[in-house]
């Protein structure tokens, strides 16, 4: 199965991996100077690796020589390089380039797993953008986005955060499942999203300029949120919003015969049990079956697992624990296949 190859997600865990490898080798570096300055004295020690951390540890590279090319660099691991497969649905890209045009900061609201983060990541492709990703969570805060000083062998240094990254190089940057944020952390993306422009770095008393190239999108899933999880008004309103559902029944099969290799007719059985278990939702089911689930029960039928089993495993257990909904699905299983 060929789901979301293009991931490449900024997490803390990440960062501290690539920081930790990025001391490792400066110590290296360090350690090799020092043997070198023995045979040739006056060796200049090599300036500290640029924003390493911030790039994922797959991508953690040795110091850079030049601080300047360092800033593409820095971005060349957040460019889509192969074009994602994305079916559009209606005028979404049209919209989102307009958007784009005017660097308006962008909402994709949608349930779980109906392709918002596949069209971000399109949308980056067809515009030849690097996409920086974040995924949210409630303990992350507001120096994890913008940056923070670290301590290493030379001193304290500044290490931009993913935010801080894509606003100073211009890159998308992506907040994805932004609700799981505290609300103070959320409120630094304030003045990026106004027609300020900016991102204070209180810590380092710095004001980044964003670049012209630099945009902002988050992911917002509407129904998740309680009271005490949902955006503010304030954030609310300082995004243009683009509407995500799970496709229509042609266009739904057409991309899970896609990403799974099935046969359409066998994608079209699935997304009839899936708009099934879609009518459910409210009545013994909280979320419907989404997109994703259907193109794991594809995926597992085009390995050879029979279809009913294939359902059941990626399908009705994941998505319920109360037998009599699962009887209800099951045997809606069973009327396709
Ligand atoms: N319009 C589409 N074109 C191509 N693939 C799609 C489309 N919609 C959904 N998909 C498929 O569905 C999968 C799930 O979509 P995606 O990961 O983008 O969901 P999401 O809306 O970001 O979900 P979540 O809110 O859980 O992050 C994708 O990996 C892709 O295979
Ligand atoms: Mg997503």
């Amino acid at each position: 199965m060929h789901n979301d190859p293009y991931r490449r997600t900024y997490s803390p865990r990440q960062e501290a991996l690539a920081r930790a490898q990025a001391q490792a080798k400066e110590r290296a570096l360090a350690e090799q100077k020092r043997s070198a300055s023995v045979t040739s004295p006056g060796a200049a020690t090599q300036p500290a690796s640029y924003g390493a951390a911030t790039q994922p540890a797959s991508y953690a590279r040795p110091a850079a020589d030049h601080a300047p090319a360092a800033a593409n660099e820095l971005l060349a691991p957040y460019y889509v390089k192969k074009e994602p497969y994305y079916r559009t649905v209606s005028d979404e890209v049209e919209l989102y380039e307009a958007a784009y045009s005017v660097r308006m900061p962008m909402m994709l609201k949608g349930p779980t797993g109906c392709g918002k983060t596949r069209f971000v990541e399109y949308m980056a492709w067809k515009l030849g953008k690097p996409l920086i990703t974040v995924a949210c969570n409630e303990d992350m805060t507001a120096s994890d986005l913008v940056g923070r000083f670290l301590l290493d062998a030379n001193g304290t240094r500044w290490q931009d955060g993913p935010l801080a990254v894509a606003a100073r190089h211009g890159a998308i940057c992506y907040l994805d499942e932004v609700v799981e944020a505290r609300q103070d952390t959320t409120v630094v993306i304030h003045p990026l999203t106004d027609n300020r422009r900016v991102l204070p770095l209180e810590k380092k008393g710095e004001l980044i300029e964003a670049h012209p190239d630099f945009q902002i999108v988050i992911s917002y899933n509407p129904g998740y949120q309680s009271l005490m999880k949902d955006l503010k008004q304030s954030t609310k309103q300082r995004f243009g919003a683009l509407d995500f559902n799970y496709p229509e029944h042609e266009i739904e099969a057409e991309i899970v015969a896609h990403e799974t290799g099935v046969s359409i007719d066998v994608a079209k059985n699935l997304v009839h049990i899936g708009e099934r278990a879609r009518n459910l939702k409210g009545h013994g089911l909280d979320e419907g079956l989404s997109t994703r689930m259907l193109i794991y029960a594809g995926s597992l039928i085009a390995k050879g697992v029979a279809p009913l089993a294939a359902c059941r495993v990626a399908l009705v257990r994941p998505i319920t624990d109360d037998p009599d909904m699962r009887d209800a699905l099951d045997s809606a299983v069973t009327t396709y296949f």
